[in-house]
């Protein structure tokens, strides 16, 4: 996969490269005092066990001189590195998106990738004296405003309604009254998933509404999975495609359950240092996934779905763990800022550029 976007001026080369941040701007294509900020040929060299692109011995045009492996070099951790770019967010996009509302819709994993992506375009703004935070209601608001582009994020951990009753506090699992605000702008990132399970003093509802029926507990998964179809059916009846791009981004995964990665006996992240190498994930994906695979599936319009789970889940050092400002708990459920959503904003933006 190659292509070129926007004439001469940017390249997305392969997969290996969209990681990479392989999106860049030819010379005079940024403003004084910017092109520095966007420079690919600036990095560092990364281990990447994907590497090497090809098997040289496969490939019958290698002249003699430089077939290494062919005359013997025995070691070949040298095959493995991947080039890194310093900046994985161009100039390019604050003008591309420029007079644009992009919004971050659902619960705090949805915050997380809002302020990765506030401090992507942050590290490349040249005047960041004109960038501006708001909060109103459950929309807070970072306005870049020499590019006029809002990035926002609309708190709502289960995207249908929790309404006040007589009864109590009623999450509808048939009801999305925020629509219209939702599908006013230019690109919206939806999840949810993390509040589904909540119960106790932490679950923020005291009945749930299936149809007609008032109930004062359901099985969760299929509470959840009624909650995505509300919403599917919200896209495709009331999201203009013309006007509208519309992402979902599947699960993000915790990590509490060594079991998960073939380390029974840890119960935390706090140990972890490094990613989980190769590219699969020893239990598989959580089951939430098939169910929003499968609901996303069967949406006729065109939502693209941000599929990070197993590239996530793989990054069990990601997590802040204690090293949070709250209360020092430990989490491994929410992912460092500069961390993992960097990436989930990169291959956005690369799903973004591809089709514009
Ligand atoms: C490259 O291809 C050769 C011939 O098919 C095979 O023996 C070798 O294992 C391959 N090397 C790698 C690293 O896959
Ligand atoms: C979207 O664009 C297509 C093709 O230009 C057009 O046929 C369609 O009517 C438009 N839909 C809306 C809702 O404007
Ligand atoms: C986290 O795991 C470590 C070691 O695996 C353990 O000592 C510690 O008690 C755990 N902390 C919490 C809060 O679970
Ligand atoms: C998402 O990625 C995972 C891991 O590569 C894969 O198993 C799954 O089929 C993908 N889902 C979709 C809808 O492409
Ligand atoms: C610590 O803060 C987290 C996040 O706000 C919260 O979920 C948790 O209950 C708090 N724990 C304690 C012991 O206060």
């Amino acid at each position: 996969m190659g292509f070129w976007v926007q004439g001469w001026s940017c390249i997305l080369v392969g997969v290996a490269m969209i990681f990479s941040g392989g999106m860049c701007l030819a010379k005079g294509e940024v403003g004084e005092g910017e092109e520095g900020k966007c420079d690919i040929y600036e990095g560092s060299w990364v281990v990447d066990e994907s590497y090497p692109m090809y098997n040289s011995t496969l490939c019958p045009h290698i002249r003699r001189e430089f077939d290494c492996q062919k005359y013997g070099r025995l070691d070949n951790l040298y095959l493995r590195y991947r080039w890194q770019p310093k900046t994985v967010i161009c100039p390019d996009f604050l003008r591309r998106f420029k007079g644009k509302k992009i919004m971050y819709i659902g619960d705090s994993i949805s915050v997380n990738q809002w302020q990765s992506m506030v401090c992507l375009l942050h590290a490349v703004v040249s005047d960041q004296s004109r960038i501006f935070q708001n909060v109103n209601g459950p929309i807070t608001t970072v306005i870049f405003q020499d590019y006029d582009l809002s990035i926002m994020v609309f708190r709502s951990p289960y995207l249908v309604d929790i309404e006040i009753e007589e009864i109590g506090r009623v999450l509808k699992l048939d009801s999305l009254k925020n629509g219209d605000i939702w599908k006013t702008n230019d690109i919206v990132i939806f999840n949810t998933w993390l509040w589904w399970y909540r119960s106790g003093r932490a679950q923020p509802w005291d009945y749930i509404q299936d149809g007609d029926q008032i109930k004062k507990d359901m099985d969760r998964m299929v509470a959840f999975k009624k909650a995505l179809i509300t919403w599917a059916k919200w896209v495709d009846s009331n999201v203009d495609f013309n006007k509208t791009q519309v992402f979902f981004r599947g699960v993000s995964p915790t990590h509490y359950d060594g079991k998960e990665w073939d380390e029974p006996r840890v119960t935390n992240c706090s140990k972890e240092t490094q990613p989980i190498s190769g590219s699969t994930y020893p239990s598989g994906l959580p089951q939430s996934s098939y169910v929003v695979e499968g609901v996303l599936s069967g949406v006729p319009k065109p939502v693209q779905f941000l599929n990070i789970t197993t590239l996530s889940q793989l990054r069990k050092d990601g997590h802040p763990s204690m090293y949070n400002g709250v209360n020092r708990s430990m989490d491994c459920t929410h992912w460092c800022i500069a961390g993992v959503p960097d990436t989930w904003n990169q291959l956005l933006y690369a799903a973004l550029i591809s089709q514009n």
